[in-house]
């Protein structure tokens, strides 16, 4: 069945749904995709109208520059289902600004914002009953970019696909994490592409998150690429640090992604009345609060990770374990960043866009 939703946007409806065969109360993280996509190709110098389409497998060419030179970026963004039903979505303007942030930094054509904006509505609006209403899961929304052009030359590609995929996703990770602060490996350095969002970034940690992995920790926690001195970010989201009653997260430079939800943490803290630190983070100022007991709290924020609790941090051989506290800051601005997000309170920040 084919039928037109907005005005420019074709749909093209399955006729086999697979949302029977989905458990919504027992849903993994990013494993289970829903029926449909947002395909738009780059062809000749322009971005071709986008579609919606049947879920499917995509053919390419052998000598696609993807699979040769690694020109792909991606965002997470999630949609949020509330009681009544209606749909919501967080900031998404930010991630679609971000996706072209790190497509000038790839050498990708800039996507134009309603291909972006009112393709994802038009998803959505299609696979709607996909937006699970379990507690805690959502929708998670993967838009991507790449390199479908081929050759083998070592230069940009000549046409590229934009494909939004989504999945119904519960937590990502499944308790508090055990994180590991990585002396040797980097993921970034200055003037790299540490603050796109480049599948590069992703596969140049799975090794060093691999031997931390064998270790017992959950992620790496990475620093500076210069000295290993200070701490940055997390392998899928940025790091809080509270000290005392101050909460610190590293600035964000060329090396550490601009993340929304750190953003936004840092906003709803402060209107909390927390004390505010943006500010570079030694390892040794962490090292040392663990040790005199300062150090109240770390955890980590991002769309998938939403506000994860660090529970113990391995550095030099020895494990740090976090106090159990009862009036914790990362439970309270989780809450206040969930509620927002669901629609179960006011959002003072306009940061919610319902679909
Ligand atoms: N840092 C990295 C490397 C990430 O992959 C993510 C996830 O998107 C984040 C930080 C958090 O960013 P955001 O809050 O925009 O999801
Ligand atoms: C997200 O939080 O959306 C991310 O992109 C992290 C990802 C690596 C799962």
């Amino acid at each position: 069945m084919t039928q037109s939703l907005l005005q420019d946007i074709k749909v093209t409806k399955t006729e086999n749904s697979k949302i029977s065969q989905v458990d919504f109360n027992n849903l993994s993280f990013g494993s289970t995709f829903s029926d449909h996509m947002l395909v738009c190709d780059y062809k000749n110098g322009t971005w071709e109208a986008p579609e919606v389409i049947p879920y499917q497998p995509i053919s390419l060419d052998p000598s696609s520059k993807i699979f040769h030179y690694g020109q792909s970026i991606f965002e997470g963004m999630k949609a949020y289902k509330d009681e009544n039903g209606d749909v919501f979505l967080f900031r998404p303007l930010d991630n679609f600004k971000r996706l072209n942030i790190s497509a000038k930094r790839l050498a990708i054509p800039e996507l134009p914002e309603a291909f972006f904006m009112e393709g994802l509505k038009t998803l959505l609006e299609v696979d709607k009953n996909w937006i699970p209403t379990t507690q805690g899961s959502s929708l998670y929304i993967r838009p991507f970019v790449f390199a479908s052009g081929k050759g083998f030359h070592a230069s940009p590609a000549d046409a590229y696909k934009f494909i939004i995929a989504t999945a119904p996703s519960g937590s990502y990770f499944a308790g508090k994490v055990k994180v590991l602060i990585e002396e040797k490996y980097s993921r970034s350095a200055n003037g790299g592409v540490g603050y796109a969002k480049a599948g590069g970034n992703y596969a140049g940690q799975f090794y060093p998150t691999q031997l931390a992995v064998a270790k017992g920790y959950n992620q790496v926690i990475w620093t500076d690429d210069n000295k290993h001195e200070y701490i940055e970010e997390a392998g899928a989201m940025n790091i809080f640090v509270r000290i005392n009653d101050s909460l610190l997260t590293a600035p964000t430079n060329d090396r550490i992604l601009d993340g929304i939800t750190r953003k936004s943490i840092i906003e709803i803290a402060k209107q909390e009345g927390i004390n505010v630190e943006v500010r570079p983070i030694s390892v040794t100022e962490v090292v040392n609060a663990a040790k005199n007991g300062s150090l109240k709290e770390m955890f980590g924020a991002g769309t998938a990770a939403v506000i994860s609790p660090i529970s113990v941090f391995g550095y030099q051989g020895t494990d740090y374990t976090l106090p159990e506290l009862d009036n914790d800051y990362a439970s309270s601005l989780k809450k206040r960043i969930t509620d927002i997000q669901y629609n179960r309170s006011e959002d003072p920040f306009g940061w919610r866009i319902k679909l």
